[in-house]
């Protein structure tokens, strides 16, 4: 990492540094393009830093958002060779579980809408299934009682982002990229100004800047959503599968890592954690996983999902500039497929 640009201009300079951003970037340099990334503040200072990595196309699903779920399916398939091949490159685990999941309920409410979640699933051709509690509670051993039923989503996966962020930055340092700790205050088809008036010139310029990506001109709508979310210890994996239910998800690390997620709320920039959301996400996995109780509490975090009005991601060009901004819920899980599309749309020709 560096902060001054060691030249004045590049193939393309990529404009955000959490896994899309870095994701794109990488492969740019893969294909050996000059790419700088400017981060604000540190790579993964954004929701990538914090998000739990659930690779969970099936069980993310939403009513009405039919539109995302061919692009997250994909991007679901890509990452068993991408996590591959980003360990193979950096020597990095970036703790790619096929661990399939699991969407729990306590009450006849949440029955009623775990079984409106499967219809929906399975008419879209989805794999998932419905459990008793017994089979749930076969399948992992620590779920409550209490627990009434499931839908078992068994191509489901997850990853460790802090991982995956460590790994990009290996990835894309032992390929030459280089990454830049500045904010860039404006965006061209050819040019990247920074806050102290710099201006880099670009072959391309991908905008990957998460819910900051409004401040440019030209910028599609994008609105920061806020997730509160949890990080535990425990001494061995509290789960195997991904666990779920309709108020939280737990994410079990083979490195005893237990990450509780996530709320949604609508708060402006507002990134402060809150009692209350603390508590609402504890209870909610206490409810079904009791043990969490003994769990060592490591951290507390909010940051700033990029939404837009229809919650699809906006990946294209317009006006001379690459946006890749607006994922949601989903932005580990769609890096892969965001990166090579982004490459796609990169000016072949050279700037240095
Ligand atoms: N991907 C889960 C969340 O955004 O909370």
């Amino acid at each position: 990492m560096i902060d001054t640009p060691r030249r004045t201009g590049y193939d393309a300079v990529v404009v955000g540094g959490g896994v899309v951003g870095l994701a794109s970037a990488w492969r740019a340099a893969q294909r050996g393009l000059s790419v700088l990334v400017v981060e604000r503040d540190r790579p993964g200072a954004g929701a990538s830093g914090v998000a739990a990595g659930m690779l969970a196309p099936v069980t993310e699903a939403a009513f009405g958002e039919e539109g995302v779920l061919a692009l997250n399916a994909r991007s679901a398939q890509m990452w068993p060779a991408f996590a591959a091949e980003l360990a193979g490159h950096t020597g990095v685990d970036v703790g790619f579980r096929a661990s399939g999941a699991l969407v729990v309920g306590v009450d006849r409410d949440d029955a009623e809408e775990l079984r409106r979640q499967l219809h929906f699933q399975q008419s879209l051709g989805l794999d998932a299934e419905w459990l008793t509690s017994r089979e749930a509670r076969r399948l992992e051993p620590r779920l409550s009682p209490r627990v009434t039923g499931a839908i078992h989503a068994p191509e489901e996966a997850h990853v460790d982002p802090r991982s995956v962020v460590r790994a990009l930055v290996a990835a894309l340092e032992s390929d030459g990229a280089e990454i830049l700790m500045a904010t860039a205050s404006g965006v061209a088809p050819d040019s990247v100004t920074l806050g102290d008036g710099t201006r880099i010139r670009a072959g391309s310029v991908v905008v990957a800047a998460g819910c900051w990506t409004g401040s440019f001109e030209g910028a599609p709508v994008v609105r920061p959503v806020k997730g509160q979310i949890l990080r535990l210890r425990a001494s061995e994996p509290l789960t195997e599968r991904l666990v779920r239910t309709p108020r939280c998800y737990v994410v079990s690390r083979t490195s005893g890592e237990v990450v509780v997620g996530g709320t949604v709320e609508e708060r402006g920039f507002d990134t402060d954690v809150t009692a209350g959301g603390i508590h609402r996400l504890l209870e909610a996995a206490w409810e079904v996983l009791p043990e969490i109780e003994e769990l060592e509490f490591v951290e507390a975090s909010a940051r700033l999902r990029p939404a837009t009005p229809d919650n699809l991601p906006v990946i294209e060009e317009r006006d001379g500039i690459v946006w890749a901004t607006g994922h949601y819920r989903h932005g580990v899980l769609l890096a892969p497929v965001t990166a090579e599309a982004v490459v796609e749309m990169l000016e072949p020709a050279r700037v240095a």
